[in-house]
C-alpha cells in the first residue's frame, strides 16, 4: 500500500513538474546563436536583425534563440568578420570590404558609380553576381544569409559642399578600408583616410578628418550630423552590406535549422528593404532639420570622368565582373 501511495505521488509530481515547464521538451538543445553588428540598434539592419530573432525563434520551434549585440560590442565590423571566420561569432554584418582580403571579387562592389540605381543593384544582389559571390564565401568559412540594402553614398564635410571633384582638394575624407575605394577618392583629389565606422564621430569632431562618405541613415544614427555640415549629393557608390554565419556554426545545425535559417534570411532580407527605404528619406529631412545643408550635385559626369583611373587600374583584374555586373537587367 505504502509503495502504492509513493508512486502515486511521485507520478502526480512530475507530470506537475512537466506541466509547469516553461520551455519544450528539448530545452536543454535550446541553440544559443550570437549576431553582432557595429550599427547600433537604430537602423533599418539592426531592425531586420530583431526581426530575423524573433522570426528564428518562432520558424525553429523554440530551438534557436538568437542573442543580438549592436553598436560594436563586440567589435568593429572588420573585428567581427575575423571572428565569425574562425567560428568564435556566429554571425556578423559588415560591409563587404570586410572580406575582400579573403575575397578581392568583394572589392569590386565598391567601385564608384558601377550600379546604375537601387533596382540595378538589387537584380545584381539577387541574381546570378550575387549568388556566385555568396558561394564564394563559403571558401573562406562564411554562409551568405542576405544582402542589405545600404543605398547610395554621399560624401559630407565639415567646411566647404562638394559641387565639383575640384572641391575636394586638400581634404581629408574618411573611406573604408579598400584599395578601390582609397583610389577612387585619390581620383577624386581627396586624401582618403581608411577608418572604422565607430571612429568616425571622433575622427570628425576632432578635425582628424575633414569629412566621410555615407548614406544618410548612417549620417543620422551614428550621429556624424553633429559634427560636419554639409551634404552633397554625389552619389559616388552604391555598396549593399552582407550578413553572414560563421560556416561552422551553420554546418553544426540540423538540417531543418539550417532551412528554418534560411527561409528567415528571406524573409528579413525583405523586411530590410522596406525598413530601408522608409528610412532613408526621413533620414535626410533628419540631418536637414538638424542643421546640414543638402547640397545638390548637377553635373555628375565630372565626377564619372574624374574616376576613370580606378576603371583603368582595376579594369584588367575584375573586367569581368564589372561587365557582368553591368550587364545585369
Ligand atoms: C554603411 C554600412 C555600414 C558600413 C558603413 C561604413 O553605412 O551600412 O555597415 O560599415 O557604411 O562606411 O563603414
Amino acid at each position: 500500500m505504502r509503495r502504492l501511495l509513493f508512486f502515486c505521488l511521485l507520478t502526480s509530481l512530475l507530470t506537475c513538474a512537466f506541466l509547469m515547464s516553461p520551455e519544450p521538451s528539448g530545452a536543454q538543445q535550446k541553440i544559443s546563436l550570437r549576431l553582432a553588428t557595429e550599427h547600433p540598434n537604430t537602423t533599418p539592419s539592426a531592425k531586420s536583425f530583431m526581426y530575423f530573432a524573433e522570426e528564428l525563434a518562432r520558424a525553429s520551434g523554440g530551438r534557436i534563440e538568437v542573442l543580438l549585440f549592436f553598436g560594436g560590442q563586440l567589435g568593429t565590423h572588420a573585428q567581427l568578420m575575423e571572428q565569425a571566420k574562425i567560428g568564435s561569432l556566429d554571425m556578423a554584418h559588415a560591409s563587404p570590404v570586410h572580406v575582400s582580403a579573403w575575397l578581392p571579387e568583394y572589392s569590386v562592389l565598391g567601385m564608384p558609380f558601377l550600379f546604375r540605381d537601387r533596382p540595378h543593384a538589387f537584380a545584381v544582389m539577387d541574381g546570378e553576381v550575387g549568388k556566385n559571390l555568396f558561394l564564394l564565401l563559403e571558401k573562406v568559412g562564411f554562409k551568405g544569409l542576405y544582402w542589405h540594402d545600404a543605398g547610395s553614398r554621399n560624401t559630407y564635410t565639415k567646411s566647404r559642399p562638394i559641387t565639383a571633384p575640384a572641391d575636394f582638394k586638400g581634404l581629408k575624407i574618411r573611406v573604408q578600408n579598400d584599395p578601390i575605394q582609397i583610389e577612387a577618392f585619390k581620383a577624386l583629389g581627396a586624401s582618403p583616410t581608411a577608418t572604422a565606422f565607430s571612429e568616425v564621430y571622433s575622427a570628425l569632431q576632432t578635425g582628424v578628418i575633414d569629412g566621410a562618405e555615407n548614406n544618410a541613415t548612417s549620417v543620422k544614427n551614428m550621429g556624424h550630423f553633429e559634427v560636419s555640415k554639409f551634404f552633397s549629393l554625389t552619389e559616388h557608390m552604391r555598396i549593399p552590406d552582407i550578413f553572414v554565419m560563421s560556416l561552422s556554426a551553420f554546418n553544426r545545425l540540423p538540417a531543418d535549422l539550417q532551412k528554418a535559417v534560411m527561409d528567415t534570411a528571406e524573409k528579413a532580407k525583405q523586411f530590410q528593404r522596406k525598413a530601408w527605404l522608409e528610412a532613408e528619406k526621413a533620414d535626410m529631412g533628419f540631418i536637414e532639420s538638424k542643421g546640414m545643408k543638402i547640397n545638390p550635385v548637377s553635373d555628375k559626369r565630372a565626377f564619372v570622368e574624374a574616376v576613370k583611373p580606378v576603371y583603368d587600374k582595376y579594369g584588367a583584374k575584375f573586367g569581368d565582373l564589372i561587365e557582368r555586373i553591368r550587364n545585369t537587367r
